[in-house]
C-alpha cells in the first residue's frame, strides 16, 4: 500500500505573519493525522518561518521551484542545495504555471529534478494536459511526452525517489475538478508509462498526487480511487481549516 501525501502549494501568497498565523491554527488540527505525509510549500521568503512553525511536528516544507544549476550568475534563482540547507525536504517542479507563464520545458524539468535529487530533496514533478489537448483527444500524447522528457529521463534509482503530480491545467484554480474517474485514468496511464520505461516494481511503488481544485468536499471521492496517492492543493491550502479538512480526509 502506497503512503498518501497531501501537499499544499501556497503559490505567491502569505507574508511571514500570515505564515505564523496559518501554522498556529493548522498544527493542532493535524497533530493526530498519521495516515499521510503532510507537506506545505510556502514562498521562498517564508520558508524559514514555516520551518520554525512546524518544529516538533511531522509537517515537511517544500520549495515551489528550483534552479537547474548548482550555483552561478543566475539572478533571481534559488538552488536545490540552498533549499536543502534551509531545511526543505521537498520541491515542486514543472508546475503548469511555471511551464505556461515562465516557459519551462520538459528539459528544464528533467535537469531540475536531477539536481534536486542530488541535494537530497524529494521532487514533486507536475504534469498535465491543457483543455484544448483534452478536447482534441491528445491527453495521453501530452502526458506521455511530458513523462518521457522529464521523469522518464532519470535512471531507475533516481525515478524511485520522486513523486508525480497529475494536474490537468483546466482544473487548476478554476473550480473544475477532474472527476475521480478522469483522474484515475490519467494516473493509470502515467503508471503504465513508468512500467514500460522502468519496471512493474517502479510503477507500483510510484506515488502520483492529483491536483486541480481539490477542496474539503471533493477530497474523499478523489481519495476513494486506489490510483490516487494524495493531492497537491493550491487555493484550499491557504486556509488552515480547509487544508486540515483535506489532510483529515479519512
Ligand atoms: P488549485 O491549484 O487547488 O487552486 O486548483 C492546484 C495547484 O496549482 O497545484
Amino acid at each position: 500500500m502506497r503512503r498518501r501525501v497531501i501537499a499544499g502549494n501556497w503559490k505567491m501568497y502569505k507574508t511571514l505573519a500570515e505564515t505564523r498565523a496559518f501554522f498556529t491554527t493548522f498544527n493542532p488540527l493535524v497533530a493526530n493525522s498519521k495516515h499521510c505525509d503532510i507537506v506545505v510549500g510556502p514562498p521562498f521568503t517564508a520558508i524559514s518561518t514555516a520551518l520554525d512553525s512546524v518544529k516538533g511536528t511531522s509537517i515537511a516544507i517544500a520549495g515551489q521551484n528550483v534552479s537547474w544549476s548548482q550555483d552561478g550568475a543566475f539572478t533571481g534563482e534559488v538552488s536545490a542545495h540552498m533549499l536543502a540547507e534551509a531545511g526543505c525536504r521537498y520541491v515542486i517542479i514543472g508546475h503548469s504555471e511555471r511551464r505556461q507563464l515562465f516557459r519551462e520545458t520538459d528539459d528544464n524539468v528533467a535537469k531540475k529534478t536531477l539536481i534536486s535529487l542530488e541535494s537530497g530533496l524529494t521532487p514533486i514533478v507536475c504534469l498535465g494536459e491543457r483543455q484544448e489537448d483534452r478536447e482534441a483527444g491528445l491527453t495521453e500524447e501530452v502526458l506521455g511526452r511530458q513523462f518521457t522528457g522529464g521523469p522518464g529521463a532519470l535512471t531507475p534509482d533516481e525515478f524511485s525517489r520522486i513523486l508525480l503530480a497529475y494536474e490537468p491545467v483546466w482544473a487548476i484554480g478554476t473550480g473544475r475538478t477532474a472527476t475521480p474517474e478522469i483522474a484515475a485514468d490519467a494516473h493509470a496511464f502515467l503508471r503504465r508509462c513508468a512500467g514500460e520505461k522502468f519496471s512493474i516494481r517502479h510503477a507500483s511503488a510510484l506515488r502520483i498526487l492529483y491536483g486541480g481544485s481539490v477542496k474539503p468536499d471533493n477530497i474523499q471521492g478523489l481519495m476513494a480511487q486506489e490510483e490516487l496517492d494524495g493531492a497537491l492543493v493550491g487555493g484550499a491550502s491557504l486556509d488552515p481549516k480547509s487544508f486540515a479538512a483535506i489532510v483529515n480526509f479519512e
